[in-house]
This record gives structure tokens, sequence and C-alpha cells, in this order.
């Protein structure tokens, strides 16, 4: 059974005050940083580029855990990492040439994860799980925080532990949108092992980081 990691979404942070706050979430045991890059045309919304990234990665020692929701993706890959990115995380329809993308991320010595929207089947993917790092498993449609989590997506997370244990394969399983103290067991016990959260994070319990990233985590 893998650790449980927690990867506090900045979606949810202050965004006058970003370097502190992720300051806050290393403070409070955060194990990466979940960076949501947002371009209002493969999700309507738009949030932060390489230059903020760049100027926060000097503020924080862990992991970005940068998750893009661009379209077309593949001609910035390089730019995110960059700009610090350590895991780039893609999603199959922002890009026309999912093996390029792949191989552009691991050229660049990043992790690359593959994301799945609510709607996506598991079968966008399962050719390339021997190649990729980690599963973005969306239990919301990307672009906004503090959604409400989509339980039917659970099933893929199963379905794609028994394909990891069938092939000897071995990938992270990270699930975001909507997390929060009830379903992070249902998600755990399916067999997610980093767990996305905004809104619980930082809203939770007077916005206690520490006590809710403990509670997400089962402790
Ligand atoms: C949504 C983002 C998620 C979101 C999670 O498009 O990818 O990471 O910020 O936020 P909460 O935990 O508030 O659903
Ligand atoms: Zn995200």
């Amino acid at each position: 059974m893998k650790n449980i990691q927690i990867s506090p979404s900045i979606l949810s942070a202050d965004f006058s005050q970003l370097g502190a706050e992720i300051q806050r979430l290393e403070e409070g045991g955060a194990d990466m940083i979940h960076v949501d890059v947002m371009d209002g045309h493969f999700v309507p919304n738009l949030t932060i580029g390489p230059p903020v990234i760049k100027a926060l990665r000097k503020h924080c020692s862990l992991k970005f855990d940068v998750h893009l929701m661009i379209s077309p993706v593949q001609k910035y890959i390089e730019d995110y990492a960059n700009a610090g990115a350590d895991i780039i995380t893609i999603h199959p329809e922002a890009t026309n040439n999912l093996s390029e993308s792949i191989k552009t991320i691991k050229d660049l010595k990043k992790k690359v994860g593959i994301s799945l929207n609510p709607e996506s089947k598991i079968e966008l993917l399962t050719e390339f799980l021997d190649q990729i790092d980690l599963v973005l498993i969306m239990s919301v449609n990307p672009g906004f925080g503090g959604q409400k989590f989509i339980p039917g997506v659970i099933d893929k997370i199963k379905k794609l532990r028994k394909i990891e244990q069938d092939r000897s394969l071995n990938f992270d399983i990270e699930i975001d949108g909507g997390i929060n103290f009830e379903n992070c067991k249902i998600a755990i016990n399916a067999g997610a092992n980093i767990l996305v959260s905004g809104t619980t994070v930082f809203k939770s319990n007077g916005g206690d980081i520490k006590k809710n990233i403990n509670l997400l985590k089962l402790k």
C-alpha cells in the first residue's frame, strides 16, 4: 500500500499572497503543491502561467504538481518545466499526439501524468500506463474549486489498480476535485494514493491547514 500524500490545490489560496500561502502549506505538512493552470480555453477559467510558477519556486522546497488544463498543450510543456514544475500532468484531449507529449515531458526529466475528466474513459490512457508516473482522476469537471465530488469516478481507480497489478506496473493515482473528510476514505480504499484538495484544506476547521491535511490522511 503506497503512502497517502496530500497535494493541496493553490486554486483555493489567497492569490494576493501566493508565496506566503505555499509556505503555509509546506509548514502544514503538505507533500507537494498542486498548481492548477487554466487557460480560459480548455476550461472556462484562467489562472496562472510560467512566470508565476517561476516566482513561487524559490518560496517552497516541495514538489510542484502542475496540472495543465490548457490546450493546445504541447508547445507550452517546456515553459512549465523550465519554470519549476516537477510533475507535469496533461489532458489527452489537449494534445493531438499524446505519445509525443509524454516523451517531451520525460525528455525534460519531469514526472508525467495524464488526467481523465469525469466522463473520459480509462481506455484513453491504458496503452500509455507503462510510460507515465501518475494518473490524475478528476472527480469534478475541471475549471473551478469548491465543486461537488462525482462518486462515479471511483470505479476508474479500482480498474486502474487492477490493470497495474495484472501488468506489474507502478504508477500513482491522484484524485482531484471535491475531496473532503468523508469521501477521502472512499478514494483511498479504492486505491488513490495522492489526494488533491483546495477547499477542504484551506477552508475547513477555521483554515487549520495542518489539522485538515492530517484528517485527509486519516490520521
Ligand atoms: C479543478 C482543479 C482542482 C480543484 C480542487 O479544475 O483541477 O484541483 O482546484 O479544488 P477543490 O478541492 O476545492 O475541489
Ligand atoms: Zn487540479
